[in-house]
């Protein structure tokens, strides 16, 4: 699925400019800077698909890129990075909880959470949206570099504590890291599952 070509379909500012929707969709969502961008990159092998930033706030549209026939992965602006202004930030919010609940070919949310903070209000914000739409997602450790073993043990045990009582939720966590590729290969089976469904 990933061997073949991977490449920018278009970028949407805003509902309106969605790109029409064609096969299945998959989204990366999460804080900003919490590495969603780095992620697609790792996912598809190519380093410099989607534009990565050491400072927050760097994607700010909905980005669609085509993997071979049927696969549209959906990098999206971060939430929560108040630094870009109040405006942008409301425009942001309302633009990444309407796509997310109102796409009918969204097979699958990676929600993306930063395995060194886990869990913040705003995150669960977002979760609580997801499970009132029914929209699945599944919870993806970022920059499992970072942590040692006991603390990555511990932060999956809480979150999926937390996880229990939310439907729409898929109960396993992956744990990555797009600096040495740890779970990579098993987020790429997990879109090769969805495909196949
Ligand atoms: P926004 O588009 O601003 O919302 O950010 P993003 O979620 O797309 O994050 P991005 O991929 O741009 O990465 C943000 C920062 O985190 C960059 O400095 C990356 O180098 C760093 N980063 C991303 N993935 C990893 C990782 O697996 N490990 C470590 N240690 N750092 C990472
Ligand atoms: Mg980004």
């Amino acid at each position: 699925l990933f061997a073949g070509a991977a490449d920018f379909v278009a970028a949407a500012p805003s509902l309106g400019t969605l790109p029409a929707m064609d096969g299945v969709e998959i989204a990366f969502a999460g804080r900003s800077n919490v590495g969603k961008s780095s992620l697609v990159n790792a996912l598809t092998g190519r380093n410099t698909l989607a534009r990565t930033s050491h400072t927050p706030g760097r994607t700010q549209q909905l980005n669609f890129f085509r993997i071979g026939e049927r696969l549209t992965l959906v990098d999206m602006p971060g939430y929560g990075y108040a630094a870009v202004g109040k405006e942008k930030v409301e425009a942001w919010t309302d633009l990444i909880h309407a796509y997310l609940k109102g796409r009918a070919n969204l097979a699958r949310v990676f929600m993306l959470i930063d395995s060194r903070h886990g869990l913040k209000g705003i995150d669960t914000d977002v979760l609580d949206g997801l499970d009132k739409a029914a929209v699945s997602y599944q919870i993806v450790l970022t920059k499992g570099d970072a942590l040692k073993k006991s603390e990555i043990d511990a932060r999956i045990a809480g979150i999926q504590a937390a996880l229990a009582r939310r439907p729409a939720a898929y109960p396993q966590i992956l744990l990555t890291s797009s600096r040495d590729d740890r779970g990579v290969p098993e987020l790429r089976a997990a879109v090769a599952r969805l495909m196949a469904e």
